[in-house]
């Protein structure tokens, strides 16, 4: 049986998205692409049907599924209406911008409809991040006391903002702290040095913040958009009898003219691209067998969006201690 997807959303991932499905992932095909840029559409389908509205994607009976990959503030319209649909959804991360509107997806879609919702959170797919998770709970470092995690990207958009390195970038670790750790974020703070002259107007980078889990372990979480030199994604986790921590993946090592050096992905897609191809077959297989979604579920989605407004209300109050409110 094939599962026939429909990629809303040509941009970076959704290209990627459907370039995956196509090639990499057994039991899917890519039936249809949409994007209000027509032209991003018909080069991501590569024959398959090309749309400039999501809602007629949603509505075409050869999509029995839907992966979103638009720009975050029209991912809550879009699951609603393929929820509505009846059809399967992997929604990129954010769920919604807010944690209000996450809220409102749920409360639209109901229970009955968060069946149908999948979460694009891809690091609980990273084999590194699944070692680590593996590593605590055989107890082989002893029971962890903080998580130190590390995100650096060559360059932000010019229009970013200090809040959107929050909803966009570190709501990755506020879903994957409490996912490591099987315990959620109650408490977080924030605070920042003098902000990089590499940053735009209006955004502070980068930025740091804590998060202290209802186990009482502490996470920090450096966010730091205009780092310049590289993708890199650190992660270590501090036990009371040892430490586990992400390594670099295997990249060649150059040795030349005096000097030996390895190089660095640009972005996100090569370091993650093994995390991105197992989540959509996770997906494919889940939603062919009729099975429980295996990702990150909408509940996950606002429990982030929880954290990640919990963060940007410490940011605004001036790095005072802020409570989860729980989802
Ligand atoms: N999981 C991850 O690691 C990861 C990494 C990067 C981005 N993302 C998320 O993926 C999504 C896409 O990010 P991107 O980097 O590909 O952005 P992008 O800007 O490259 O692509 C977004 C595309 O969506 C299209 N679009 C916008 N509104 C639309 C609408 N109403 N209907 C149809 N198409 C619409 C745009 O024209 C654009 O082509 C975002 O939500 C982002 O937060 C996730």
């Amino acid at each position: 049986m094939t599962l026939r997807v429909g990629v809303i959303g040509a941009g970076i991932m959704g290209a990627d998205h459907a370039n995956t499905l196509r090639r990499s992932v057994r039991g899917a095909d890519v039936t249809a692409v949409a994007d209000v840029d027509l032209a991003r559409a018909e080069a991501a389908a590569e024959g398959a049907t090309a749309y400039d509205d999501a809602f007629a994607l949603i509505a075409d009976p050869a999509v029995d599924a839907v992966v979103i990959a638009s720009h975050d503030p029209v991912h809550a319209v879009q699951v609603v209406a393929a929820v509505r649909a009846g059809k399967a959804v992997l929604c990129e991360k954010p769920l919604a911008p807010t944690l209000a509107e996450g809220r409102q997806v749920l409360r639209e879609i109901g229970g009955p409809g968060e069946a149908l919702l999948s979460l694009g959170f891809m690091r609980r797919f990273d084999p590194g991040y699944v070692q680590l998770r593996q590593a605590i709970d055989d107890g082989s470092i002893g029971a962890p006391v903080l998580v130190h995690n590390v995100s650096r990207g060559v360059s932000s958009a010019p229009n970013a903002t200090s809040e959107f390195s929050i909803t966009g970038s570190a709501i990755h670790e506020c879903d994957v702290v409490p996912w490591l750790l099987r315990s959620p974020v109650v408490e977080v703070s924030w605070i920042a040095p003098r902000r990089s002259s590499q940053a735009n107007e209006g955004l502070q980078d980068p930025q740091l913040i804590h998060l202290r889990t209802a186990d009482g372990v502490l996470s920090t979480v450096e966010t730091f958009l205009n780092a310049r030199y590289g993708y890199v994604m650190r992660c270590e986790v501090v036990g009371e009898n040892g430490t586990i921590s992400l390594t670099e993946p295997a990249r060649v090592v150059i040795e030349g003219e005096l000097k030996r050096s390895t190089g660095y992905a640009a972005d996100w897609r090569p370091r993650f691209a093994d995390a991105y191809r197992l989540e959509l077959q996770a997906w494919v297989d889940s939603v062919l067998a009729g099975a429980p979604t295996p990702l990150a579920t909408g509940r996950d989605g606002v429990a982030a969006s929880a954290v990640a407004e919990a963060v940007i209300t410490s940011m605004h109050e001036g790095g005072r201690v802020t409570e989860v409110e729980l989802p």
